[in-house]
This record gives C-alpha cells, sequence and structure tokens, in this order.
C-alpha cells in the first residue's frame, strides 16, 4: 500500500468515526422538552461566532450547528460582525429564548461577564469556543487548540528554515501579533516569541523597524485590531517605506495568523517582492483557501492548520455530556486561568501544513476540496 493510499484511508476511517460518533446520537433524537429517549435533555443550544468575515467561522458555526441539528437539538446560531456589543445582544436573546448550553466564540473575551450572569441565572452552561472568556466565574468549559503550541509551531518553523540554531544571521524579521481583544493572541506571540527573541537578543534576528516587543507581556503593542487584513496591509506598508531603504530586504515575517499573513502578502507585493529566492519566509495559521493558494503559488511559507472539525467534534462530545448530565472530558486544568478561576479545557493539536502537505493533509482529509486551492 502507498503512503498516500495509506492516508487516505486514515482519513476515512477517521471521517467515519466522526460519523458514527453523530450517527449514535441522531438515532434517538433529543428533544427539547427533557423527555429524550436516549438521556439527551435539554438540547438547546445558542451558538454566538465572531464574524462571518472569516472563512473558519463560518465553517466552525456551520458544522457544529448541523452536528447538532441531526442530532436533534434545537440551534440558534448568530454572527456578531465582530462587535462586542451586538455579540452581547445576541447572547440575551438566546438566554431570552431558551439556550441552555451557549457556546460562544467571544470578540473581546473582557466584555461578557454581565451577560454570562443573565445567563447563569437562567441556568444556562457556558462553553468559551477557541477563545477564552475572562473575568467571570459563568464559564464552565473551554475548548479549544494548544494554542502555546501554535505559536511555537510558527516559531520553531522560522528557526529551521533559517538555520538559527547553527548560528546563522543576522535576518530581518519584521514581527506582527494578533488582535489585543482575543486572549488567543498572547498566547500565540509568547509561543513563537519564546523560540524568537533569544536570537534577537544574539542579533541573529535583528527587527529594522524597530517593533519587537521587549517581552511577552509587551505583545500588545504589534497587535492588529480585529485580526484584519487591511490593517496588517497598512502596518506593512509603514514599516518597508520607513525602515527597508536602500538594499534592506525583509527575510522573515511572524503573522500569527492567515488573515494577517494575506494583508502582509499584499504588502510585500506592492512593494516589488516576488516568489523566489530572496522572497521572505511567512508564516500563518487556519489553512484558509487563499493563504494555502498562495502557500502553493510560494507567496506564504507555512500555516498552522487547527482542524475546526475535530474542535466541533469535540464540542458536540462536550454538549452531549453535558445534556445527559454527565461528566465532561477535559485534557487540562491549569492553563487557562481567566482571572477568576482555571477553566476545565480541552486542548487539540494544531499542525504545521507546507506545499507538500497540502495535497495530503488538506485535501485527502476533505478539509479543502482540490478545486478550493486551483488544484
Ligand atoms: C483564532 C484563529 C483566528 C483568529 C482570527 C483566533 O482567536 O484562534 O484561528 O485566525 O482568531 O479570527
Amino acid at each position: 500500500m502507498t503512503m498516500t493510499t495509506t492516508k487516505r484511508l486514515l482519513a476515512v476511517l477517521a471521517t467515519s468515526a466522526v460519523a458514527l460518533s453523530l450517527a449514535a446520537c441522531s438515532s434517538s433524537p433529543a428533544t427539547t422538552d427533557g423527555a429524550s429517549g436516549d438521556g439527551i435533555k435539554d438540547c438547546n443550544v445558542g451558538i454566538s461566532m465572531p464574524t462571518r468575515s472569516l472563512e473558519r467561522w463560518i465553517n466552525d458555526g456551520e458544522q457544529l450547528q448541523k452536528a447538532l441539528e441531526d442530532a436533534g437539538c434545537t440551534v440558534d446560531l448568530q454572527y456578531a460582525d465582530n462587535k462586542t456589543d451586538q455579540q452581547i445582544s445576541q447572547i440575551q436573546n438566546q438566554v431570552a429564548g431558551g439556550s441552555k448550553i451557549l457556546v460562544i466564540a467571544a470578540i473581546d473575551g473582557k466584555v461578557l461577564a454581565p451577560v454570562l450572569d443573565e445567563a447563569k441565572k437562567q441556568d444556562a452552561t457556558v462553553i468559551a469556543y477557541d477563545r477564552l472568556i475572562n473575568g467571570t466565574d459563568n464559564v464552565d468549559y473551554y475548548a479549544t487548540f494548544d494554542n502555546y503550541k501554535v505559536g511555537t509551531l510558527q516559531g520553531q518553523y522560522i528557526e529551521e528554515q533559517l538555520g538559527l540554531k547553527d548560528g546563522k544571521g543576522p535576518f530581518n524579521l519584521e514581527p506582527f501579533a494578533g488582535s489585543p481583544d482575543d486572549n488567543n493572541a498572547k498566547f500565540f506571540f509568547s509561543g513563537a516569541w519564546d523560540v524568537l527573541q533569544p536570537y534577537v537578543e544574539k542579533g541573529q534576528l535583528v527587527v529594522p523597524s524597530g517593533k519587537a516587543p521587549k517581552s511577552d507581556d509587551d505583545w500588545a503593542s504589534i497587535g492588529i485590531q480585529g485580526w484584519a487584513s487591511d490593517k496588517a496591509q497598512a502596518e506593512m506598508d509603514n514599516r518597508l517605506s520607513s525602515f527597508y531603504t536602500g538594499d534592506q530586504k525583509v527575510n522573515v515575517v511572524l503573522s500569527p495568523n492567515d488573515s494577517l499573513a494575506i494583508g502582509i502578502e499584499a504588502s510585500l507585493k506592492s512593494a516589488g517582492y516576488a516568489p523566489g529566492a530572496s522572497y521572505p519566509i511567512i508564516t500563518g495559521q487556519d489553512a484558509d483557501k487563499a493563504n494555502v493558494k498562495a502557500i502553493l503559488d510560494g507567496e506564504q511559507s507555512m500555516t498552522v492548520w487547527k482542524d475546526t472539525r475535530a474542535l466541533g467534534d469535540r464540542v458536540f462530545q462536550m454538549i452531549k455530556s453535558i445534556a445527559a448530565g454527565e461528566e465532561v472530558e477535559v485534557n487540562d486544568t491549569k492553563t487557562y486561568d481567566n482571572g477568576n478561576k482555571v477553566v476545565p479545557s480541552y486542548l487539540l493539536d494544531p499542525e504545521v501544513v507546507v506545499k507538500d502537505d497540502v495535497q495530503s493533509k488538506l485535501i485527502d482529509s476533505g478539509f479543502l476540496k482540490a478545486s478550493d486551492v486551483g488544484l
């Protein structure tokens, strides 16, 4: 059996396992009046996603909604246009409408405490989805990918590609960080900066723009509000025009995710950079279609892939357990302190995707279609 065939078989088996676990629930659908035959009760779920402007959140919301509805749950899925007030009022409406389980990917993890007080008065169970919710006791579980590891993988990729362990350098680095209101952004940054900062100190990495945080805690100084591609592009335009004069070239850009990477790549393109030997290394995260195309075209070096289907399946399992009054499985009870408590979490494993992995990891597993990325 060839390697590719083995991988395909594994992917089919994995997909069938998810289908079976979902089918097991849908065989005797839950009811919303608490009278289900298979023990699923009060399966009335409100899902609150941050925005439709990013591919991943559309997939996350729709996949989870479908799995839950197939299992007989009532689901209200809302997107908040990246506006915190809108997210708060959508959650209020879900609580008023009878949602007993809330799945929330917060826009700003610090502003939801009051609305979650209301949710608790109605006995709702709250799952923080992908992003932690801070400053409240009223968040029961957290399901996410290992966010620190996402950053570590980006940092290690840069370390290996540039031969930093072998003492090579100096290389010009431009680091970026995610949205200051997103709790994940500091984990992504620290994961990467813990690998890269020692090389900045040794002079193997140089940051011509001076935008090198002094420590992990200083990450928000280079954060891009709302993870907006156009803001990342404008920031990169500024750095290139102000600090890269003469022969000075960027060798590497630490981008925490794909939406920032797209903006950075557009900026590089308009400054005359073209794929080839002297094109910079650029990191990313999410395996968005446009970025996977960019990887195939040599405009982006890698992305950290988080299989959102696995996250959806994990949250589905949590909801099943909550509704059945059973213990919810978690695998981390120490990392995610939200200021009020350490939230019991389930962390999934992210993985690096480079050009050679696109077929085997993203397409053979069904995460993307070949036609999505021009293959
Ligand atoms: C998510 C990333 C995403 C970013 C922007 C983060 O909280 O974990 O996957 O790229 O938000 O939406």
